[in-house]
């Protein structure tokens, strides 16, 4: 097969830019959406010109005028959507649902990949408020997809690295804390953390590729599969010095959530289902015909988590 053309939905964000760049890093014709209502964002507009500076094409639609969404998806062979999915920034999930209507009524797509990257969503039925929202609303999107017929990848990153990494997974930070660290429950329960970098890899790698046609996409490194102690470990070898642990159990985890505004509420309710729940881990791949990325992609040099953590030293 050859190299499709891509269009890119959600380019200026945290995983579009990623998404974009790695897709034009191998060379994909890539198109990026330009909305209009980005209106005086310079950030993103800036982000947007580096783009067709190296080489993307930018499509000017939005989801408030169908027919531009439908002339954008004709110029293409597949669309990742990267449309926003953390509280914590904003959640537009469902507004996918209007570019399945724009992919059906195009008819041109080869394969369309929806904003996921996260935990697996068809997984996630046992999941507890308010956090279940995010899988709830995501397999609405799969099941307009399948609905439609339209041949899809939904890839699965797990825990960004970004937001659980570095941090040592503390809620409410993006950097590693200094002194103490919490350590939930006994702390052995396996977890996977993926760079988001490496998830856009993978992402791009999956597009032309049969094997993951109408497939779930896993991304489970094996040496990026730790306990949330050794995580600790891993970051107390770069420092080379150690943190005072102080375990909570589940019990007053899920107490916190208590009198935080929403969004905190969902984050809360997601290191539930990681750290107490073990969701990231408890169950083999390939069970209910998932892929798994670093092992049908062996030539991607995926960074390692001890390596990803000292950038933070
Ligand atoms: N498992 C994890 O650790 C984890 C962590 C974070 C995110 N995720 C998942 O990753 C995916 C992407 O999240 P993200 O954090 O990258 O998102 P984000 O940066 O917050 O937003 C991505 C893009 O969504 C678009 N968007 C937002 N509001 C919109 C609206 N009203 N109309 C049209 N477009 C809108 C924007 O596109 P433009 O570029 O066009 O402005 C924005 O750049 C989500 O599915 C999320 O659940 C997973």
């Amino acid at each position: 097969m050859g190299m499709s053309k891509v269009l890119v939905v959600g380019g200026t964000g945290f995983v579009g830019r990623r998404v974009v760049r790695a897709s034009l890093a191998v060379g994909h014709p890539t198109y990026v959406l330009q909305r209009p209502e980005i209106g005086l964002d310079i950030e993103k507009l800036q982000m947007l010109l580096s783009f067709k500076k190296e080489g993307a094409h930018l499509v000017e639609g939005s989801f408030s005028d169908f027919q531009s969404l439908v002339r954008a998806v004709k110029l293409v062979d597949v669309v990742i959507c990267t449309m926003s999915g953390a509280h914590i920034r904003s959640h537009n999930i469902l507004l996918q649902l209007k570019l399945v209507e724009a992919i059906k009524e195009a008819g041109n797509i080869k394969r369309f990949l929806p904003s996921e990257f996260g935990l697996d969503p068809a997984r996630m039925g046992h999941a507890i408020e308010p956090g279940r929202v995010t899988f709830d609303d995501k397999m609405v999107v799969r099941k307009a997809i399948q609905d439609a017929k339209i041949p899809f990848t939904y890839v699965c990153g797990f825990a960004f690295a970004g937001y659980f990494g570095g941090n040592l997974a503390q809620l409410g930070t993006v950097l590693p804390p200094k002194e103490k660290v919490l350590i939930y429950g006994d702390g052995n329960t396996k977890v996977t953390i993926v760079d988001e970098d490496d998830i856009a890899t993978y992402t791009i790698k999956t597009i032309d590729d049969l094997r993951t046609l109408n497939k779930t996409l896993y991304i489970r490194p094996p040496e990026n599969v730790v306990t949330h102690k050794e995580l600790v470990e891993m970051w107390e070898d770069v420092m080379g010095r150690k943190l005072q642990q102080i375990t909570i159990s589940k019990q007053d985890f899920l107490a916190s959530m208590k009198g935080m505004d929403y969004a905190g509420q969902v984050g809360v309710a997601h290191f539930y289902q990681v750290f107490y729940e073990g969701d990231l881990t408890n169950f083999e791949i390939g069970e209910e015909g998932e892929e798994e990325a670093s092992k049908l992609y062996p030539d991607v040099k995926y960074t390692r988590l001890d390596e990803y953590l000292k950038i933070y030293a």
